[in-house]
């Protein structure tokens, strides 16, 4: 059986091996269509029509595009990207640290069905406004019934090393249900507005001041505990094997610095977006991404039942243009959107090709990835 690193084998000895095989197969092929999704999403619906967002905002030297635009980026990068990455990482992983049994995987796929259909639903009524003031709603609904599908699936595994912790829940666990409770209550939110919007609004962008404290909920009890929880879990595991990642991975830390203190400073100082949006990105790009490029990276093939990276130096490319557009997005976004320094409009569609480039190289090192033969049957052939 391809097993996976870090994690013990199944302990049902009453299930016969051979349904345990073919239980570990599916459960990769699961992990891998969410992984492919949370790519596409990042890629097209996410990275793409930010770009194109950023570029007319620069042309127009203001923030002049549309709100549901906007949103509909942030919406696919956060639920359609972060968040699908997150539920198939849980799916596959959180019954073996938990309770080292391997599930089967049909509430997997339903969960993904519903959940793909809700963000795509939801970026179509956003980008196009197609039957916005049904389609809101009910994508909100789907994202909900998957989440709760999920909870119901990791629920009922309890956790079996208490007693190397002494009795009590590893802090990695603790973190990582705090950010389902937070994903939780951000998918609550989420329909609520999308409900509101919907029978009140003449379009279907949500109300600027509920947005930004709907992402700051996001961010901070959603994303950043998930993310510190199964690093907490994998970082131990993984690091030391490249000393490159521990490099990388200390610049997503000085970036969530760079976030907090910006966030500050927007409180502020903001007159124009420019200081929000930096302090935005700092996170999103700076954090977020840069933390799942170099996590995702050791962390997926592994799951995808122990396949080699495709390219370690294509790793290395793709957290050097991040970081560097990112780099560049920041320090341009508030000298123009702030009008301090006019000039620094020209930089911000650079920025823009830099991250671009990153996020296609990311997504290219993983589908290469996941096309290559597992490593323990390249063994066996080159052995043969
Ligand atoms: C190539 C990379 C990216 C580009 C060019 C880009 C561009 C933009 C632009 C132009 C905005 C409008 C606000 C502003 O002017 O700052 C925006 C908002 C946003 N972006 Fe990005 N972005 C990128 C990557 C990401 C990533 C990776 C994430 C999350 C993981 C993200 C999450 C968001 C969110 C949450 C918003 C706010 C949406 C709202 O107001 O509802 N972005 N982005």
């Amino acid at each position: 059986m391809s097993s996976t690193v870090g994690i013990e084998e199944p302990r049902q000895q009453e299930t016969p091996v051979i349904l345990l095989k073919a239980r570990e197969t599916s459960a990769q092929r699961l992990m891998m269509a969410y992984a492919l999704t949370g790519l596409f999403f990042m890629l097209l619906p996410g990275t793409f029509l930010g770009v194109w967002n950023l570029t007319s905002i620069s042309g127009r030297h203001g923030n002049a595009i549309s709100a549901s635009w906007i949103q509909a980026h942030g919406h696919a990068q956060i639920f359609g990207w972060i968040g699908t990455f997150i539920l198939g990482i849980g799916f596959y992983s959180v019954p073996k640290m938990t309770s080292q049994t391997v599930q089967p995987t049909v509430r997997g796929w339903i969960a993904w069905l519903l959940w793909t259909s809700g963000v795509l639903l939801r970026w179509a009524a956003g980008f196009y406004h197609l039957y916005w003031r049904v389609l809101l709603p009910l994508s909100a609904l789907l994202e909900l019934c998957a989440f709760l599908i999920f909870l119901r699936s990791v629920r009922s595994h309890r956790p079996v090393d208490l007693k190397s912790s002494g009795g009590r829940k590893p802090v990695w666990i603790i973190s990582v249900l705090i950010g389902t409770a937070g994903f939780g209550m951000g998918l609550l939110m989420n329909l609520f507005a999308a409900a509101y919007v919907s029978v009140t609004a003449t379009g279907p962008a949500f109300p600027t001041g509920f947005e930004s404290r709907f992402l700051t909920l996001l961010a901070y009890a959603f994303i950043v505990p998930t993310i510190w929880g199964f690093s907490a879990r994998w970082l131990p595991v993984f690091l030391g094997l490249k000393a490159v990642n521990e490099t990388v991975l200390r610049s997503a830390l000085l970036f969530l610095l760079i976030a907090a203190g910006l966030g500050i400073c927007a409180a502020y100082l903001d007159h124009a977006n420019g200081w929000v949006g930096a302090s935005r990105h700092s996170l999103t790009v700076g954090f977020i991404s840069t933390m799942v490029f170099a996590v995702g990276q050791r962390v997926l093939p592994a799951f995808a039942g122990m396949r080699v990276l495709y390219g370690p130096r294509l790793m290395l490319t793709c957290l050097l243009l991040l970081n560097v557009g990112c780099a560049l997005r920041v320090s341009s976004e508030i000298l123009a959107y702030e009008g301090y320094w006019l000039p620094a409009w020209n930089a911000l569609p650079w920025s823009a090709i830099c991250e671009l480039a990153g996020v296609t190289l990311f997504a290219a090192n993983l589908l290469l990835t996941f096309k290559q033969p597992p490593a323990h049957e390249i063994r066996t052939l080159s052995a043969a």
